[in-house]
């Protein structure tokens, strides 16, 4: 783990209330593996204090993007920043989603803002010789970054404004109606809501499903003991999401534990 200032190299709005932060950091652009965060500092005041924390949505070469939703202060200070302009970045965090193994397909599926991570691991399972399909879902086509940066992409949208009408859970059952299910992992990333929705699916299917949680996070890197998830197998009670995820296979944990933030 670094803690670096790096200059901020590109920003933008990239569709409704979605940003993207671009800077360069060949220390952290090497080290971090799909589905590791960043702990930002919004800037150097004492308000925000703590620091936010944002998965890493790309990375090329030794330039490294993340892409948020503005929801309060700290993510209002970030979607100001111009290129230049200094960023405080602690990273990479957590631990990378499981995604070696024997298996064919990666299904990666999002919601919102949880498009964040599948990006990078889109391109990770490509090197590896996987064939990736990205389902991304929204409410409406203007919430959607349509430029590229998925995979195989297919969008969903609930009021029908682009790609499947519904959701990504019937977008997903349609997938797999068309090409099959074996053979196939998936790794998820969106609101509590639609990981529980996937979860129960998945469940019914026997496929094997690991989802990225955004929860509530202090200090990131396991001293405030505030990010506890339940766990539903293993000795343990509790983990941290800040050290022993955010990635975890669905049946590992109690969702309900962790109060939605989206
Ligand atoms: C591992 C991890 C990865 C994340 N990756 C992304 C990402 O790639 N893109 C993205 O847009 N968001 C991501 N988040 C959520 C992001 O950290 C919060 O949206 C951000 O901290 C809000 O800061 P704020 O100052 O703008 O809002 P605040 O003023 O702090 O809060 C505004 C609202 O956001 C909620 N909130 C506060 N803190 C968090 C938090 N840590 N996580 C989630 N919601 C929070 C509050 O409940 C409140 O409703 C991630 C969170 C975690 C834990
Ligand atoms: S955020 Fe502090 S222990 Fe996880």
């Amino acid at each position: 783990m670094f803690q670096e200032t790096v200059s901020i190299l590109h920003s933008a709005q990239v569709a409704e209330n979605v940003y993207t932060l671009e800077f360069v950091s060949e220390r952290i652009a090497h080290a971090t593996l799909p589905g590791q965060f960043l702990n930002l500092k919004p800037d150097d005041s004492f308000d925000p204090l703590l620091r936010r924390a944002y998965s890493v949505h790309r990375i090329r070469e030794d330039r490294i993007e993340v892409i948020f939703n503005v929801v309060g202060k700290g993510s209002r200070i970030l979607a100001a920043k111009e290129p230049g302009d200094p960023l405080d970045v602690m990273g990479p965090l957590g631990v990378p989603f499981h995604y070696e193994g024997e298996y064919g397909t990666a299904i990666l599926v999002s919601g919102g803002v949880g498009i964040a991570p599948m990006p990078i691991l889109g391109d990770r399972l490509l090197a590896l010789g996987k064939s990736v399909v990205n389902i991304h879902g929204a409410r409406t086509a203007g919430m959607i970054a349509n430029d590229g940066r998925l995979t195989n992409p297919i969008f969903a949208t609930d009021d029908g404004s682009l790609g499947f009408h519904g959701n990504v859970v019937g977008a997903l059952d349609a997938w797999l109606h068309d090409h099959g299910a074996s053979n196939v992992r998936l790794f998820a990333c969106g609101p509590n809501r639609m990981l529980g929705a996937l979860g129960e699916y998945c469940n019914a299917r026997g496929l094997p499903l690991e989802v990225s949680l955004e929860c509530q996070m202090a200090c990131g890197i396991g001293i405030c003991q505030g990010c506890p998830v339940e766990m539903a197998t293993g000795n343990r009670k509790y983990t941290l999401v800040c050290t022993h995820g955010p990635n975890y296979d669905i049946n590992d944990i109690v969702l309900d534990s962790i109060p939605s933030v989206h």
